[in-house]
């Protein structure tokens, strides 16, 4: 079973022609309202593949957040340890211009996931075979739940999105962190090749459609991307990062699981919506052997 705790987010989508400059009004093309969420995003990439996947997080006793929770449930997800509060769930103001995003998150109720909420769903946590968290959430309650991983010697998969919302103390205890290239020159600096070889088969620094590199404590690696005709790239990064902590989680050796979370997101993007193109298990395998449709 893995573990995510995270955020929980409505993504209101409006597709335009151009971006506004400031002081701008501008007309839009088409407006959506879509599920999505880091944390929300990354359980059903993860569940999609067919693990099992309980989610920890907060939506607000509202509209969006029972849909919201009814989504996670159609996908197979755990949803008690999901507490509704006073807050507004959480919202992503997303400007899609061509293949290019600008988002806003507005944290509501993700902010309102406390270091007690993790507290009492110890035991789930307890027994998960990986935790995956991203940083839309309080900066405590990660910490709280890191803390919790490395005591219980559950592996954590870090997703450093927002980077401010990064504490460099956390290194030590986490397995996994996979920035992409701006979350890691903002944490770590601008001396890329000293930060991978600092954190050999740890730091797993994407590179949107070129795929991800990280160091094996011998070598630098690149995992090249799959190339395709990118629709939409919100949750590119989501997708990786599920099918990363999946195929990890099923034995798979990182360079492999690295492969494999390529061509998971590779899918993702050609569909629009940031859950939209999460694929099965059956969809990856057959981009990796070359037969479908
Ligand atoms: O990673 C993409 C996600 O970031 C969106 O779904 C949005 O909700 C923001 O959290
Ligand atoms: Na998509």
């Amino acid at each position: 079973m893995i573990t995510v705790i995270g955020s929980i987010n409505m993504d209101l989508v409006v597709q335009m022609g151009n971006f506004p400059k400031q002081g701008e009004t501008i007309l839009g093309k088409d407006f959506q309202t879509i599920p999505g969420g880091k944390g929300a995003n990354q359980a059903i990439a993860t569940a999609r593949l067919g693990s099992e996947v309980t989610m920890i997080g907060c939506v607000g006793s509202d509209s969006f957040g029972e849909t919201l929770r009814t989504v996670l449930q159609q996908e197979h997800i755990q949803t008690e340890a999901i507490t509704s509060v006073s807050a507004p769930t959480g919202i992503a103001n997303i400007l899609l211009y061509n293949n290019d995003n600008r988002i806003i998150v507005v944290p509501g109720a993700n902010y309102e996931l406390k270091p007690t909420q993790i507290e009492a769903a110890k035991e789930i946590i307890q027994k998960s075979q990986m935790v995956i968290m991203q940083l839309e959430i309080p900066m405590e309650t990660t910490a709280y739940a890191i803390k919790l991983c490395k005591e219980a010697n559950v592996p954590v998969l870090l997703n450093p999105a927002p980077a401010a919302n990064f504490d460099v103390q956390w290194m030590e205890d986490i397995t996994y962190i996979t920035p992409n290239e701006t979350e890691c020159a903002e944490i770590f600096g601008d001396n890329i090749e000293q930060v991978l070889e600092k954190y050999p088969n740890k730091l797993i620094m994407t590179l949107g459609s070129d795929g991800a590199r990280y160091y094996d404590g011998e070598y630098p690696i690149h995992v090249p991307g799959y190339m395709t005709r990118a629709v939409d790239t919100t949750g590119a990064g989501d997708t990786f990062n599920g099918a990363l902590a999946y195929a990890l989680v099923e034995g798979q050796s990182l360079d492999q699981a690295v492969y494999f979370a390529n061509i998971a997101a590779s899918l993702s993007v050609e569909k629009f919506g940031a859950q939209g193109g999460m694929p099965t298990l059956g969809a990856v395998y057959a981009r990796m052997a070359g037969v479908e449709e």
